[in-house]
């Protein structure tokens, strides 16, 4: 490998997803395997901005493959926004020789990345890492796959009480303004009906879906809902919508929340982080930048940071008809 990049920093950047430990993990023993130094910024680019910069060995990133969260902790940074702020972070890096970024992080990581490198040309490579799964140019982000088995063990146990209770549950999951984790969550937990905002069915057919559903003898039955769902009302003003229209329901309200980006990462997480940690590695010391690894068809590949940032990670519309049909 013919590279002129002798120190490489790795930060996690935004929401933590379980699975970045395994990113972090993969992207410092690809450099020791390349022979290139590694130096961990901690607290994402706070940490660049506040010099939190500390030399990392293969041994440093023993036993975190398993874990959840983000040793190199994260944060979203207002002050790398400003130019200020970004000057601060390149003074870290000349003071540290660092020449060349990987930062794992979702599109706002990789949108502060593109500034940074415009300004001053430092080379960086992203690598997706978020829950949501909203990215473009890569059909899995680190932390989906896991927090995906949260949210149907978090459904399967709400199903046991909606069954004993004879309710109607409504679940909100998370994924900002993307609806993958809950449409999927909502094949995988057997949901009645899924809200996503790449689809806006209308409070009406849900009112309809559900009558249908209590006529045709079900007793308990779970809908899920993403947090960004369009159709105008959140979680709680829906359930209480459908308890007046649909007075024979016994209707309760769960957010599940952070309780989805938490947890040991699963095994597709951890073979995906590693495989996109060398990758990224491997594609800095191969003179890249200004792009994100990504998963397709089973190969890693490269987007350029603006295409990632920009693209639209669509919605599986096969599975909108998959839900619809076993519903009846
Ligand atoms: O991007 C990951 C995510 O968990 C989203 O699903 C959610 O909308 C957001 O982060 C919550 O952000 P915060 O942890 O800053 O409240």
């Amino acid at each position: 490998m013919s590279t002129t990049i002798k120190r490489i920093g790795v930060l996690t950047s935004g929401g933590d997803a379980p699975g970045m430990n395994a990113a972090v993990r993969a992207v410092v023993r690809s450099a020791a395997f390349y022979k290139v130094e590694c130096v961990a910024i901690y607290q994402g680019y706070q940490g660049l901005i506040d010099n939190k910069v500390k030399v990392m060995n293969a041994r440093g990133v023993n036993n975190i493959i398993n874990k959840g969260g983000t040793v190199l902790k994260s944060a979203r940074c207002l002050e790398f926004r400003t130019p200020d702020g970004r000057k601060k972070a390149f003074e870290t890096i000349q003071k540290h020789n660092i020449d060349g970024l990987v930062v794992i992080g979702g599109d706002g990581t990789f949108t502060g990345a593109m500034i940074f490198q415009s300004e001053f040309n430092v080379p960086v490579m992203g690598i997706p890492g978020t829950i949501d799964n909203d990215i473009f140019g890569t059909t899995h982000t680190i932390g989906y796959d896991t927090a995906l088995n949260t949210v149907i063990e978090a459904i399967d146990k709400i199903r046991d009480t909606a069954i004993s209770h004879n309710r109607l549950f409504f679940v909100e999951v998370m994924g900002r303004d993307a609806g993958h984790i809950a449409l999927n969550a909502g094949i995988g937990a057997g949901a009645e009906e899924v809200l996503i905002p790449e689809e806006d069915m209308g409070l009406d057919r849900l009112l309809e879906s559900l009558k249908r559903s209590e006529k045709s003898g079900k007793s308990s039955s779970i809908v899920v809902i993403a947090e960004g769902d369009k159709s105008g009302k959140n979680v709680f003003e829906i359930a209480e919508y459908v308890e007046k229209n649909l007075p024979y329901y016994d209707v309760r309200v769960s957010v599940l929340g952070h309780m989805q980006r938490g947890g040991s990462p699963s095994c597709f997480d951890r073979v995906l982080a590693s495989r996109m940690g060398v990758f990224a590695v491997e594609s800095l010391l191969n003179g890249k930048s200004n792009m994100m690894v990504g998963l397709k068809n089973e190969e890693m590949i490269l987007s350029p940071f603006e295409k990632a940032i920009k693209g639209k990670s669509e919605i599986n519309k096969d599975l909108i008809r998959v839900s619809d049909i076993l519903t009846i």
